[in-house]
């Protein structure tokens, strides 16, 4: 049975990969879906063609990936497509917001990633596609959003090497790197503080960086940047030194 794994299914980017992976490969038999609001993936079953699986899981909890890791091992399904989308952030500097949520961070956006996807390799073959959330904020460190950025340049590197590594089976490892994305995410991030302006003003539509991220997966591509303002972000991170950047950012931050 050919499916797809979703995390991160109950909102923003991760459901509407769900929703764009049902309407466009006609082959996918099954999307499991991960989250833990239970009742807000129930909701999805009605709105696609495709069977949807609901699985209500904390994926920090340890006993919750092993009974996914379970569930692997007893239905061997042919997995085409694994998104990894469940990740967070909160703002704020070191040591200001509260040590579980730096924790969760790492554990959710890095530890979860990659636990998930060491337990689904295995039922992965050629021409099949692996979706890593990480972020624009991977290009470059940021002060204030210091571990999230971190977990994130964490997300990036592992994708890339990753990727390097499956391409001689044919499986292809995308990270997706978006700038400030229109989803739930900051009804999280600013429980601690406050996104700067001008990141409000280059709000991206989450249908559009999904759309991009499967074009580039298809594509082979190991990084995908949706728009063009994060396109010239990441070339100004690897052109220009971090410390002029940070200096420039600050004043912009006092000009806004
Ligand atoms: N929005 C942006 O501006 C932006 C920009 C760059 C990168 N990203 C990254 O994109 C990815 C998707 O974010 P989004 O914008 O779509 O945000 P979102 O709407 O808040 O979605 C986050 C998803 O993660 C799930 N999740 C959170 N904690 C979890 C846990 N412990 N176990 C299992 N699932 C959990 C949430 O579901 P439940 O609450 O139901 O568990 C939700 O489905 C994240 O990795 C984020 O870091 C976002």
């Amino acid at each position: 049975m050919k499916i797809a794994i979703v995390t991160g299914a109950s909102s923003g980017m991760g459901r509407e990969f769900i929703m764009q992976i049902a309407d466009r490969f006609s082959g996918i038999e099954e999307i499991w879906a991960i989250a833990r609001r239970k009742e807000r993936l129930e909701a999805l079953s009605p709105l696609i063609p495709v069977k949807v699986r609901s699985f209500a899981i904390d994926l920090t909890d340890k006993s919750r990936l092993k009974d996914l890791e379970d569930l692997l091992m007893k239905e061997k399904p042919e997995v085409k497509w694994l998104i990894n989308s469940a990740g967070y952030g909160k703002i704020g500097e070191v040591g200001t917001v509260n040590l579980q949520d730096e924790m969760g961070m790492v554990d959710l956006n890095c530890r979860a990633l990659c636990a998930v996807t060491h337990m689904v390799l295995p039922y992965m073959s050629k021409n099949s596609r692996i979706i890593q959330f990480s972020s624009s904020a991977s290009f470059l460190p940021q002060p204030g959003f210091a571990i999230y950025a971190a977990t994130k340049s964490f997300v990036l590197s592992y994708s890339r090497a990753l990727n390097e590594e499956l391409k001689q089976k044919g499986i292809y490892v995308t990270a997706i790197c978006p700038g400030p994305v229109r989803t739930e995410f900051f009804d999280i991030a600013e429980t601690t503080g406050e996104i700067p302006l001008y990141k409000r003003i280059v709000m991206a539509d989450p249908k559009k960086v999904v759309r991009l991220g499967l074009r580039d997966s298809m594509m082979g591509r190991p990084v995908s940047v949706y728009g063009t303002t994060m396109k010239a972000f990441r070339l100004l991170c690897k052109t220009v030194p971090h410390t002029v950047i940070f200096r420039l950012m600050k004043r912009l931050m006092k000009a806004v």
